[in-house]
């Protein structure tokens, strides 16, 4: 009986634990699609972009201090000079802007 419940405990855990990777991995494969090419792949835009659209790097106070709403409304609503993001669901601009935040 014991066992039993150890595993049913053990079991809940690792689902816990699938469920958080795959939420940073889904808005990691979306940013790796839809904001990769402007913003570069960890967050710092390669200098020729920077310079010519104007990106910030994320490491930058500025994009540490913008909330997961300022993140997501970014995507959805457009800001500046970076037009909406088309093509995404509510879903995944959420999974995106989350992963955006872990970017330093
Ligand atoms: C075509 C290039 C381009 C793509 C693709 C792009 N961005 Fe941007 N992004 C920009 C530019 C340019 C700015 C700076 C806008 C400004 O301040 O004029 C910006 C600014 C931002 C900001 C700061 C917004 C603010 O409030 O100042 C966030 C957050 C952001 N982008 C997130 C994303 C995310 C997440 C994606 C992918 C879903 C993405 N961007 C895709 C060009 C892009």
């Amino acid at each position: 009986m014991r066992n039993a419940l150890r595993s049913k405990v053990v079991l809940a855990a690792l689902v816990a634990v699938a469920g958080t990777m795959s939420f940073a991995q889904n808005g990691e494969a979306t940013y790796k699609a839809k904001c990769q090419s402007c913003h570069g792949a960890a967050g710092t835009p390669s200098p020729a972009i920077a310079k010519m659209l104007g990106v910030k790097p994320t490491s930058d106070p500025y994009m540490q201090k913008l909330t997961l709403d300022q993140v997501e409304s970014a995507v959805k609503n457009g800001k500046g000079k970076m037009h909406p993001v088309t093509g995404l669901t509510d879903e995944q601009i959420k999974e995106v802007a989350a992963y955006f935040k872990t970017l330093k």
